[in-house]
């Protein structure tokens, strides 16, 4: 079973058609993954997809269900997750915060299987296995602003990641992303 279909999806922008008639479909377990030149509306559809845009016409299906006008927050708690073009974290905060307040979140929304005794450590521990798995623990606790735009990009993956998510959409991930870092 899929777990993402668009139907008919289009978007436009006054007499500009950003999106037009997209029909997708990406199955479990499956990397899709859509180039096209500037301009082309890849990051228009992928805003649609998780709720930043309205469509003009058509569905987005996730999941088997139509998410309809569902915004960006109720798109997440399903599982649908998006990383930025320009990265989105707490620049006043550190790259473990960052990472613990995205395990967090989750957990939240599961109804936490953390007891409130162990969150505390729980979370700790795995923000730093996360932080660890994509070569950022040794700055876990450097505030976010002071690191390179291509590792901002990689904590923002990271904290993606740690949503747990049944899908990941990524929004351009290694660009301004140093070559020996793309792994
Ligand atoms: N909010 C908006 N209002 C009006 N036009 C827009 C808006 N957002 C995007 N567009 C236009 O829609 C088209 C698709 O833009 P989009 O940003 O989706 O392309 P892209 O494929 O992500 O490009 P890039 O590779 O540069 O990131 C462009 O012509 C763009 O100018
Ligand atoms: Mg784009």
């Amino acid at each position: 079973m899929s777990v993402l279909e668009t139907r008919d999806l289009t978007k436009k922008f006054g007499s500009l058609t950003a999106v037009d008639g997209m029909n997708f479909e990406i199955d479990r377990g499956e990397i899709v993954g859509i180039i096209g030149p500037n301009g082309a509306g890849k990051t228009t559809f992928v805003n649609l997809l998780t709720g930043v845009l309205e469509a003009t016409e058509g569905d987005v299906i996730f999941d088997g269900e139509t998410l309809g006008d569902a915004p960006v927050y109720a798109r997440a708690n399903k599982g649908l997750v998006r990383s930025f073009q320009i990265p989105q974290v707490c620049n006043d905060l550190t790259l473990l915060e960052n990472v613990r307040s995205a395990v967090l979140s989750r957990e939240r929304r599961n109804n936490s299987m953390f007891s409130v005794l162990h969150w505390e450590d729980e979370s700790r521990d795995e923000a730093i296995q996360l932080l660890e798995r994509f070569g950022l623990e040794d700055r876990q606790n450097v505030e976010a602003e002071t690191i390179p735009h291509g590792d901002k990009k990689i904590l923002d993956v990271c904290m993606s990641v740690a949503m747990r998510p049944k899908l990941l959409v990524l929004d351009e991930p290694t660009s301004g992303v140093a070559t020996d870092n793309k792994h």
